[in-house]
């Protein structure tokens, strides 16, 4: 049985702040942010979205009134959950509306999350060909103003359905995974923001995904040559050439080019949004295959998953013939141009408002938030979310 990927969809909120401008802020040579870590645009979150709204926002782009009788498992991969109890998932399911029963759970591990879901998806399809997974990769990047991780934050999500003959992308069997306990990047749950050795988790993301990509090679016997193009976790645009380069010399030229090639076209989407943890491997892929008209059905994808902490894995998957008319690329297209600069100084407002925890009540005024998902406020200790299109 053939399992995969069959619908992809993104959100990302309506502000972004200017990269060349944040780094005349803080006082920065522009190109260090638009060259030196690739980064063109950081999306910023206004206080009405949050992992949940941004995850639903995704889904409801591709989910149709067939998928919401069919999804039997949400599976909310996050590391910017807003509760350590409930799951993220349990409030999606309720917000678009789908089938009682069903199971709803988050995963964490880091950006690596989404990923296991998925990998959590292929074996729920593979007992239960007539169901349907919704997995959702969904964060909001935060590192603190002027701080060295401050150009790598970003805000997304990426909502994928996973069933049986997929129409996008058929997951092949083979993958290899990895663990070990390191300290490169961690959020202490007294903390809003991350901690972060930025050194050590550059290093460490190159040496995962060299651990996991001579294992694969060992396993499969495949070569660069069988790739048309490997999709990278970005925290930051850079980061995936920076492992790329470590292998790129085993291929021959074209290959090499192939792959440089399709690298970049793989960055777009993440250049713009910034790093969104658990759906930015996600982005890039939904990166290459939108904006890469030329790539052939049956072509071979690569995908590294690094999640901090740390858990990486490389996994592969195969283009389904029609590919293409299953993507929203038109919606992403709008959405990407009807959003709106703010100034630094409104960025740095937007960043340092926070919710009650006190039990206060607010209300916030989702008019201001084109989103059709917002949280519009809090009362006793609970986020309230409205659907506009309910
Ligand atoms: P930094 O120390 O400010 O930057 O922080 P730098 O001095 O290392 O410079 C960055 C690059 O800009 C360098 O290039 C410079 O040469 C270049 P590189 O040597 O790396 O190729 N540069 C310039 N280029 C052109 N013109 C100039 C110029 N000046 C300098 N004028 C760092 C950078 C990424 C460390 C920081 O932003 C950070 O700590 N970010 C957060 C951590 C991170 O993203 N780590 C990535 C790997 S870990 C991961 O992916 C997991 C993660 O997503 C979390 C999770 O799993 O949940 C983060």
């Amino acid at each position: 049985m053939k399992i995969g990927i069959d619908k992809i969809g993104f959100y990302t909120p309506h502000l972004y702040v200017d990269m060349n401008r944040l780094a005349e802020r803080r006082g920065v040579d522009p190109a260090k942010f638009t060259i030196g870590i690739g980064q063109e645009k950081m999306a910023v979150p206004p206080i009405t979205q949050d992992s949940v709204t941004l995850a639903a926002n995704a889904a409801l782009e591709i989910l149709d009134e067939a998928d919401k009788e069919q999804i039997d498992f949400v599976i909310f991969g996050t590391e910017s959950g807003i509760d350590s109890s409930k799951s993220a998932a349990v409030y999606v399911h309720e917000l678009l509306g789908l089938n009682p029963y069903a199971r709803a759970i988050e995963v964490k591990q880091a950006c690596y999350g989404a990923t296991a879901g998925i990998q959590m998806a292929k074996g729920h399809i593979a007992l239960n060909p007539e169901s349907k997974v919704l997995v959702l990769g969904s964060d909001i990047a935060r590192y603190g103003l002027d701080t060295p991780g401050e150009a790598t934050q970003g805000a997304g999500a990426v909502a994928m359905v996973i069933s049986a003959n997929p129409r996008v992308l058929e997951l092949e069997e083979q993958s290899v995974y990895f663990t070990a306990d390191i300290m490169d990047f961690w959020r202490p749950v007294y903390s809003d923001e991350a901690f972060v050795d930025g050194k050590l988790s550059n290093e460490q993301y190159i040496s995962f995904f060299s651990k996991v990509w001579d294992q694969y090679k060992a396993k499969t016997g495949l070569d660069l040559d069988d790739f048309e193009a490997i999709c990278y976790h970005l925290p930051y645009t850079k980061m995936g050439m920076k492992a790329l380069r470590t292998v790129i010399e085993e291929a021959p030229e074209d290959v090499q080019e192939r792959l440089k090639a399709n690298y970049k076209i793989s960055t777009g989407y993440n250049r713009n949004v910034g790093n969104i943890y658990t759906g930015a491997l996600y982005l890039s892929f939904l990166s290459l295959i939108e904006k890469n008209e030329e790539l052939a059905a049956g072509a071979r994808i690569g995908m590294f998953s690094y999640g901090s902490g740390a858990v990486g894995e490389f996994f592969t998957g195969i283009l389904r013939e029609g590919y293409r008319e299953h993507l929203h690329v038109n919606n992403h297209s709008k959405l990407f141009a009807s959003r709106k600069e703010v100034s630094v100084d409104e960025y740095e407002k937007i960043f340092s408002e926070t919710l009650p925890v006190q039990g206060e009540t607010v209300k916030f005024n989702i008019d201001s938030d084109p989103a059709a998902i917002c949280l519009s406020g809090m009362e006793e200790n609970k986020r309230l979310y409205v659907n506009k299109t309910k």
